[in-house]
């Protein structure tokens, strides 16, 4: 892995920022990272757009309607006349200096990083005005983008008719700032934003993902049905006659809701959220060969355990045990792992050294094999 990460140095009070601005207001960071180098350049950009394992799309503002298009691409497709944006998903699965960027966050949870996407656009480019229902760092590449910030929004804003686009029909302008390389700006859930390249440039933005309340619910809801036992039942014993016939009255309402709520409070499970926040946004790929090697690797005395610096790794404290998951499972040890947890969640390595000492401890081996079965970390 590239030190990168370690060595562009974040200029930012991380204490002022999650109390007034994480979540909530946007903040322009100028020359946000000390000696900033892009660590892509377009060119390698393009490329990867031309792959049929990398998502992307572009999109091109043409007499004032706007035109999607998803990868993979050919190279004549970036000769257009009007101007265009390519954007690039999840580019730290593929550039491990782009991934070293998420280090810079590592003041808020890893967990809540969703991916890297960094797009490139010609003079004039864009993707018009919109807002995003997550957090995002916009730092810039190349080049320079003038962005304006608008309003909040929600579902009920109006957008501009189109299939798959979520173009505002309603921009209000209330900032502009313009951006240059290492100058970031970060943006809530919900600020509409609108940035237009001014010359050839690139947008590199580390997005978050939150779950849906939704999703946490459905998830809640099925760890706790698969923990009822099946023959508990609405009582309505001490009920007052009927007075109504047919009626359903307040009080069975609410003796109803209460039961509910005793069931719930009963949920004994305390991981449902972490495997959640830990699915992954593609399932791993491991063949059996690759285990069996990676497993022989670790017994034999590996020398370097390296964390995919995209994969969704959390872990958490219960009554005895150290709860670990990764990508979207979960797995309980002894706290005796934890020096070599914390290692590695925080420089995403396990150096010859540190795991010399590591391995004499079972707990410990048992993790290392669970993770690489988990496909989040590469064993050399
Ligand atoms: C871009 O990189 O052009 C768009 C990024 C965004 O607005 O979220
Ligand atoms: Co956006």
């Amino acid at each position: 892995m590239t030190d990168l990460g370690r060595d562009q140095l974040l200029n930012l009070d991380r204490q002022l920022f999650l109390a007034r601005y994480w979540q909530r207001e946007p903040l322009l960071i100028k020359n946000a990272i000390v000696d900033f180098r892009t660590p892509i350049s377009s060119h390698e950009l393009a490329g990867l757009a031309l792959e049929d394992a990398v998502e992307s799309r572009l999109i091109e503002h043409c007499d004032s309607s706007w035109q999607l298009l998803h990868g993979p691409f050919i190279e004549s497709d970036f000769l257009r006349k009007s101007p265009w944006t390519l954007l690039v998903q999840a580019v730290d699965h593929c550039i491990p200096e782009v991934a070293a960027l998420r280090k810079l966050m590592d003041f808020i949870p890893q967990w809540r990083v969703d991916d890297v996407m960094v797009s490139y656009a010609v003079a004039g480019g864009s993707v018009g005005p919109h807002y995003d229902n997550y957090d995002v760092f916009l730092l810039q590449g190349e080049g320079s983008r003038r962005w304006q910030l608008g309003q909040f929004c929600d579902e009920t804003s109006a957008l501009v008719p189109h299939e798959s686009l979520r173009i505002l029909g309603d921009f209000v302008p209330r900032e502009e700032y313009l951006l240059g390389p290492g100058d970031m700006l970060y943006v809530p859930p919900g600020v509409a934003h609108w940035g237009v390249a001014q010359d050839e440039c690139t947008t590199i933005s580390i997005g978050f993902r939150a779950p849906r309340i939704q999703d946490m619910l459905s998830r809640w809801v099925d760890e706790l049905l698969q923990e009822m036992r099946p023959d508990q039942f609405y009582r309505d014993d001490q009920r007052a006659p009927v007075t109504r016939a047919g009626e359903i009255s307040p009080a069975d309402l609410s003796r109803a809701e209460t039961q509910l709520q005793t069931a719930m409070n009963r949920l004994r499970d305390t991981r449902w959220f972490g495997e959640l926040v830990t699915e992954p946004r593609d399932p791993p790929s491991y063949d059996g060969e690759e285990i069996a090697s990676a497993h022989a690797l670790i017994k034999a005395g590996v020398k370097v355990v390296e964390l995919r610096a995209y994969s969704k790794v959390a872990w958490q404290e219960e009554t005895e045990d150290i709860v670990v998951f990764a990508n979207g499972q979960s797995r309980p040890f002894s706290p005796s792992i934890l020096p070599s947890l914390l290692t590695l969640c925080q420089s995403w390595r396990l150096e010859a050294a540190d795991l010399r000492e590591a391995l004499t401890d079972p707990e410990t081996l048992r993790l290392l094999m669970y993770l690489m079965e988990s496909g989040v970390v590469d064993v050399q």
